[in-house]
């Protein structure tokens, strides 16, 4: 048993900032969790002037990152430095002198995470991810220990806090996306590059590490369907509420017949369903599971302390794992590696689901029979249908909402529309219904 652990940070930006604040005052508080003090260390960033708010003992914070990597006495590195070749490296280089690492890095660990768990399984080392999906939500634990004794039928997840505060901007204050978008880029929501918070990126990555460890399987990204909300506008955020709607950007993962139906996209869901109650910067994650039932957590999906709540629970586990000496008790990925069995994920054109379309038409006799008889062409039958507004002149919106259909269909089938005279100014708008198969 070891009189303290000694932990080190690399990266002291947001989430850094967070976690060094909760190892600092909540200092007492974990040391009788775990039963030791959790001593920080070295904290390493390139930027050593910018004052965090945090008050750090002197000394604490430099820029020698191998003087970390190469300290022995170090347990634990955590590495919130972001970014996919440094960070990795960071943590194979930790790993290689021994040392269990945390991490927040879900872009790394979705594309390049097989070689991080590799490694961490071979070495016997613990490899702490918590804070990659969901921010301060225990998801990542849900899924390898506290729903490991189910079959995981469905994870439906609103998975990234910036793209639900923009949706929930468009929808309470009719704002424009760009509005929205700039509005959560200044409250230090978004990615750095937030095209990945709205082109759907970062929560192929979440969905990625669930899917991975919920079903056992190495997961190519590449094989994940991602559409973002870059499309979604003012005004089908209203006509999904004439619809009892709202639009949620969510990751999906399905298990039907031994394959994963995996996807991130903007979707419809029923305004009274637990998902829609889920605004602003909050994430949540709806679990289905052959024993438990439903299961939904509900948290703040990003943010300094958030997200270091996450960061610190990862690494309080690791703790009482080196006291026990009961390191590599929880495979990194769920599974042990030599139970892990590729899955197929099926490709988009095998969905079947429903549909809201809205083409912008001429508002001419004719025209709506016309584009009915190509969905019905192509066996895709209507449910109902919008249309408001009268101009001879100009364009209007003809919304569309289908019975079940496959994906495969519609995508055809709106080609076709989409080439009509009569669809004018864009192509149809699709969104795809997310509601229980009946
Ligand atoms: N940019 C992410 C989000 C942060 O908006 O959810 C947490 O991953």
């Amino acid at each position: 048993m070891k009189s303290c652990i000694d932990i080190g940070l690399v990266g002291l930006g947001t989430v850094g900032t967070g976690t060094a604040k909760i190892l600092l005052e909540n200092r007492d508080l974990i040391a009788r969790r775990v039963g030791v003090p959790l001593e920080l260390k070295r904290i390493v960033d390139l930027d050593v002037t910018t004052d965090r708010g945090i008050a750090l003992p002197d000394g604490l914070l430099t820029a020698d990152l191998p003087g970390l990597l190469n300290d022995p006495t170090i347990d634990i590195v955590i590495e919130l430095i972001g970014g996919y070749d440094t960070a990795k490296r960071i943590m194979l280089d930790a790993m290689a002198q021994g040392k269990h690492v945390v991490t927040a890095n879900k872009a790394l660990l979705a594309v390049h995470g097989e070689d991080v768990f590799t490694a961490a399984a071979r070495a016997g080392l613990d490899v702490g991810f918590e804070a990659s999906v969901g921010g301060g939500i225990p998801i990542i634990h849900a899924l390898t220990e506290g729903l490991a004794a189910n079959r995981l039928t469905s994870i439906v997840g609103i998975l990234n806090g910036t793209a639900n505060y923009i949706l929930t901007k468009m929808l309470r204050e009719q704002q424009e996306f760009e509005d929205a978008l700039a509005q959560a880029q200044a409250a230090g929501y978004a990615e750095a590059d937030p095209t990945f918070d709205i082109q759907g990126i970062d929560s192929l990555h979440k969905l990625a590490i669930m899917v991975n460890l919920a079903y056992g399987t190495p997961v190519n990204v590449k094989d994940v369907f991602t559409e973002g909300i870059q499309h979604v506008t003012a005004l089908d955020i209203q006509y999904a509420s004439e619809l009892g709607m709202v639009v949620k950007l969510l990751g999906i993962a399905k298990l039907h017949d031994g394959e994963v139906e995996a996807r991130v996209h903007p979707a419809l869901i029923d305004k009274d369903s637990p998902l829609a109650q889920v605004h602003g910067v909050y994430n949540a994650i709806h679990i289905v599971g052959d024993a438990v039932g439903d299961v939904m957590l509900y948290g703040r999906g990003a943010g300094a302390l958030p997200t270091g709540s996450a960061v610190v629970s990862d690494v309080i586990s690791i703790a009482r794992n080196i006291q026990r000496q009961a390191c590599g008790r929880v495979p990194p990925t769920s599974f042990p590696l030599d139970q892990r069995v590729p899955i197929r994920i099926r490709p988009m054109e095998e969905l079947t689901t429903r549909y809201y379309l809205r083409c912008m038409v001429l508002d001419r006799p004719g025209v709506l029979s016309q584009i009915a008889g190509v969905l019905g062409n192509h066996g895709i039958s209507i449910m109902s249908v919008l249309q408001q507004g009268r101009h001879e002149a100009q364009a209007v919106p003809l919304v569309i909402m289908t019975h079940r259909a496959s994906e495969r269909s519609v995508q055809t089938a709106l080609k076709e529309i989409n080439k009509m005279s009569s669809v004018v100014s864009q192509p149809t708008t699709l969104i795809r219904v997310e509601d229980e198969e009946r």
